[in-house]
């Protein structure tokens, strides 16, 4: 796409990628996409805001030479060290050698480490302004949003705030990059969501703190790095952060996600039954089959409603393993707070219900139930499946 001009002598200049197929090597977007916004400032200084990754450097190099050529960047402000934001720099410092960088002081140590660049990097402090000429540049630090070096970059004179991962999303940019062109809201919102859930929800707290700290500053446009930018509504996706980050901490809305796996479809026919009695409480229900369906999707159900309904076998004695990664990846993510009802079916001997019984009590989760059962259901098996079901999701 070319670079599209946001504000006077302000232009995005991001790129796209279709190519990669896991975001951090863990989280599917090859049919989402994601793209990596960047920034160009054309003015007395000249100044990038944030990169791509290294894949994506003949694209950047391009897209900035739309605007200007590269070699004469002044700036480049690193608010994030991750490689999708980063991976660029070196090849940027051998074509505009006196470059300097600008980042945090805990960023300074990542610059080495990772690109091996330790000249002209300086270190910016929380609230410092720099002059380019028309246009002014402040910075602010944002650390755990989304790494402990992270800042974001406010352009003070056309109120652009580049967020960098806040406020951002998977989903690359299908034509229209700001909100008031996208015909798609609903897909960006709902990957902006998956984006949360998968990378950024482990910090609630250090995102409340962030947005609290840029609430008095006038936003015309939110230009995060990933995802769309926001400028007929710039407040929407910042709300929407902020509710997010609030489930962790105030717990989330009333509803059930139900994950099952299954071997020959004895557990999965208990799914529907217990499904049918969530139904019946008029609860709402989202189903994942943990055998096909990736975590990154699971992640944003369980984020944001209170009951998780489990059905899975036990597998050798254990609970069925690909359940277990499920579990082990919330467990990560410290989705705690939540309540459990289990089911499942065994062969010759149990054992997934005590695995589950040990997973509550790391998760923090209420276990208000766990029913395992020898081989296939009878008729009032399912009955009593349906019960369980319904009794659940009026627990809620
Ligand atoms: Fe978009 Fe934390 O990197």
């Amino acid at each position: 796409m070319p670079a599209v001009n946001i504000k006077p002598g302000i232009y995005w200049i991001g790129v796209n990628d279709r190519t990669t197929d896991l975001f951090e090597g863990l989280w599917p977007i090859t049919s989402e996409g994601v793209s990596y916004n960047a920034y160009v400032i054309d003015d007395e200084k000249k100044v990038l805001v944030d990169a791509a990754k290294d894949i994506k450097s003949d694209a950047l190099l391009d897209q900035i030479a739309e605007v200007f050529d590269p070699a004469l960047l002044d700036y480049i402000v690193v608010n994030h060290m991750e490689p999708d934001h980063t991976g660029v720099l070196r090849t940027l410092r051998r074509i505009a050698p006196n470059v300097t960088f600008l980042c945090t002081s805990r960023a300074v140590k990542m610059l080495e480490s990772y690109y091996q660049l330790t000249d002209n990097v300086r270190a910016v402090e929380d609230g410092e302004s720099l002059d380019l000429g028309t246009h002014q540049l402040q910075f602010f630090v944002a650390p755990m949003v989304h790494w402990p070096e992270t800042m974001v970059t406010y352009e003070t004179t056309q109120k652009v705030l580049f967020s960098c991962d806040a406020f951002g999303g998977y989903g690359a940019l299908q034509g229209a990059i700001f909100d008031d062109q996208c015909t798609a809201l609903d897909f960006y919102e709902k990957e902006a969501l998956r984006y949360y859930a998968n990378i950024v929800a482990l910090f609630p707290k250090p995102v409340l703190k962030a947005i609290e700290k840029l609430s008095d500053i006038p936003i015309d446009v939110v230009a995060p790095s990933h995802g769309l930018l926001w400028r007929k509504n710039p407040g929407r996706i910042i709300e929407l952060y902020q509710k997010w980050a609030t489930y962790a901490l105030a717990g989330p809305e009333p509803g059930v996600t139900l994950l099952y796996g299954t071997m020959y479809g004895n557990t999965e026919k208990m799914v529907d039954a217990v499904a049918s009695g969530v139904a019946r409480a008029g609860m709402p229900l989202n189903i994942f089959d943990v055998r096909h369906i990736n975590v990154s999707y699971i992640l944003p159900s369980v984020y944001t409603r209170s009951g998780v309904l489990i059905g899975a076998p036990t597998y050798e004695g254990e609970l069925f393993p690909l359940m277990a990664h499920v579990l082990d990846m919330l467990n990560r993510k410290r989705i705690q707070n939540r309540k459990l009802a289990y089911f499942g079916s065994f062969g010759w001997s149990g054992g997934a219900r005590r695995e589950i019984t040990q997973w509550a009590e790391k998760l923090k989760w209420e276990l208000v139930e766990a029913w395992e059962y020898p081989g296939g259901s009878t008729y009032q098996d399912l009955l009593k499946g349906e019960e369980l079901g319904y009794n659940f999701a009026r627990s809620l």
